[in-house]
């Protein structure tokens, strides 16, 4: 496995490989590799011939006040999970050889960027795109993999490889969950004991949710009733939001017919946890 740090050199690289007729599988990451992204490398490496991780904590998705600073950072670990993966090459940039003068080009994609997760952190999803954009023209993967645990994001790079033609498949990969159903993620360090015992809550929420569908609860405002009151019974810091969308295009939908997308965000201190489901009829 090789570290590679300069955009230039993965491009040529992955241009090699791609003239020997190699397929190539990208993981795009910030790091700090829990299992949830190894779901995604192991899918990867099952269906391509080189796999490249990225780990790039990218500045221009962060706001001003959230945790760019602070986003856990452990190449030396990663690097040793990548390599039991059989992971080819870990592309490892930094925001100077990405952005070298700045960034006047964004990507934005227009109303799906602006809702959810989109409308508490205004930016980040053009920030997402953007630097996802970036990676795509510089490995030119076959296929990119990312997690249903960011639904919105899913949806979005779905939505800008289809409107901008972009010659790539993208695979999207079930939610990795802890054994008490906290849905994995790199954030989860931040949590202190008695933070992360109350944050299972949501993964409850999201069953409870379910349950309601299956008892033939139709409502959408009804089901965030419910599991809303039952996310307060543990007193987290603050709900962001509870959402039901259509997951085609994230509007809100008042009652559910075949499927629809449960999205919420809560915080528990410092720390804001996000988790989704698809609830089916
Ligand atoms: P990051 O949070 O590191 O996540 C990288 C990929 O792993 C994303 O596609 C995410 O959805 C997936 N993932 C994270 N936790 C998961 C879990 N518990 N189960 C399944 N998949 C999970 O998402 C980003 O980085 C960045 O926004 C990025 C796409 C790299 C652009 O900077």
């Amino acid at each position: 496995m090789r570290i590679i740090r300069s955009p230039k050199q993965m491009s040529v690289i992955s241009q090699k490989l791609k003239a020997n007729g190699y397929r190539i599988g990208l993981v795009p990451t910030m790091g700090a590799l829990h299992q949830g992204h190894l779901s995604l490398i192991r899918k990867a490496v099952k269906e391509n011939d080189k796999v490249m991780v990225s780990i790039f904590v990218n500045p221009i998705q962060f706001g001003p006040q959230e945790d760019f600073h602070r986003y856990p950072r452990d190449l030396k670990k990663d690097a040793l999970l990548c390599r039991k993966e059989k992971v080819d090459f870990i592309f490892y940039p930094n925001a100077n050889q990405m952005y070298p003068q700045g960034v006047k080009t964004y990507i934005n994609v227009r109303e799906l960027g602006d809702v959810l997760c989109g409308a508490s952190r205004p930016g980040h999803f053009q920030g997402v795109a953007t630097v996802v954009a970036k990676l795509f023209n510089i490995v030119a993967p076959d296929i990119a993999y990312f997690g249903q645990k960011d639904a919105q994001q899913a949806i979005i790079i779905q939505r800008m490889v289809k409107d901008l033609n972009m010659p790539v498949k993208i695979r999207v990969m079930p939610i990795v969950r802890e054994d008490d159903g906290l849905a994995m993620s790199s954030r989860n360090q931040y949590l202190n004991q008695s933070e992360r015992k109350e944050a299972v809550v949501l993964y409850k929420a999201l069953n409870k949710a379910k349950a309601l569908v299956k008892q033939g609860i139709r409502d959408s405002q009804s089901i965030i009733k419910e599991i809303k009151s039952a996310i307060i019974k543990k007193k987290p810091t603050r709900i962001d939001y509870i959402s039901i969308t259509d997951p085609d295009n994230l509007k809100p939908v008042a009652r559910i017919k075949d499927k629809a997308l449960l999205a919420l965000a809560v915080w528990f201190g410092r720390t804001r946890l996000i988790d989704n489901t698809i609830l089916k009829v």
